[in-house]
């Protein structure tokens, strides 16, 4: 895949574009990773640009044949070839007859989306697929030395649970949506921290959930050697440790 040039340049979306609640993944579409107007994303498409901002084979793989499956709400009556995790709509399929994807999707009920995000408020309380600029304004905040460590965006997971769990009397938040919060972060920390200890420099974390831009321009370059699993699983736990809120 092509580095920078005009192809790859950062465009932030147009109105008819559609976007997701996923700062990373709008970030690619602002880049043309992926379709530039959210729409029609093959698993091909969006396996490789998650692998060239540096997720490892494995992990791309087991995350996009899982959100490429249909969704199921309610999965103990899912057949089979759908999930809970599954965004696609049943036979949603380009002209080719190749399964596709649109942004909006991700951000889809009953799925992935979550409550306590960082950067996004719960689906009860408002807006739980744009920046919301109060939480990016804490969250950036967050790291007294300027660097969103391990333990920084862990401990962060579990403030963010404390304030949600004062503010929404209906919060949704088990051990999925622990996981899953804490795989986010791990993925943030694996593509766009500096090694096993420097963590990710808060202008990385600006660009990306700021301006939904690879930090080029701050000194980021992606990953030659990819995370896979037995580098992500590892740093997922120590968020998870940090971030336990149960
Ligand atoms: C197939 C690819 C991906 C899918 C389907 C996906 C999906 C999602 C979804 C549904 C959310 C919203 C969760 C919420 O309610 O807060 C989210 C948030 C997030 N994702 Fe992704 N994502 C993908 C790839 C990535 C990658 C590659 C990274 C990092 C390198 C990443 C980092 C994040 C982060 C940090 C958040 C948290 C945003 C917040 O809490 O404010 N994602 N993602």
């Amino acid at each position: 895949m092509a580095l920078q040039g005009n192809e790859h340049d950062h465009h932030p979306a147009g109105p008819d574009d559609l976007r997701s609640p996923c700062p990373v993944l709008n970030t690619l579409a602002n880049h043309g990773l992926i379709a530039r107007n959210g729409r029609d994303i093959t698993a091909t498409q969006l396996k490789s640009a998650i692998q060239y901002i540096g997720l490892g084979f494995d992990v791309a793989t087991a995350l996009v044949s899982r959100v490429f499956e249909v969704h199921a709400d309610d999965p103990s009556h899912a057949p089979p070839g759908t999930s809970r995790a599954g965004l696609r709509d049943p036979n949603q399929v380009n002209k080719d007859g190749i399964p596709v994807l649109n942004l909006d999707q991700v951000g889809r009920p009953h799925a992935l989306e979550h409550d306590v995000s960082i950067t996004r408020q719960d689906r009860e309380l408002g807006d739980c697929i744009h920046l919301d600029p109060d939480l990016y304004k804490q969250f950036i905040q967050a790291s007294q030395d300027g660097r969103y460590r391990s333990s920084v965006l862990g401990s962060y997971r579990k403030t963010r649970y404390e304030e949600q769990k004062r503010i929404n009397p209906h919060l949704q938040f088990g051990k999925f949506e622990h996981y899953v919060g804490c795989a986010e972060m791990a993925a943030l920390r694996c593509v766009f921290g500096q090694g096993v200890s420097r963590g990710v420099p808060g202008e990385y974390v600006r660009a990306v959930f700021g301006d939904e831009r690879l930090p080029y321009n701050e000194g980021w370059k992606p990953r030659r050697l990819k995370a896979f699993f037995p580098e992500m699983i590892p740093v997922l736990l120590l968020i998870s440790h940090y971030a336990w809120p149960f």
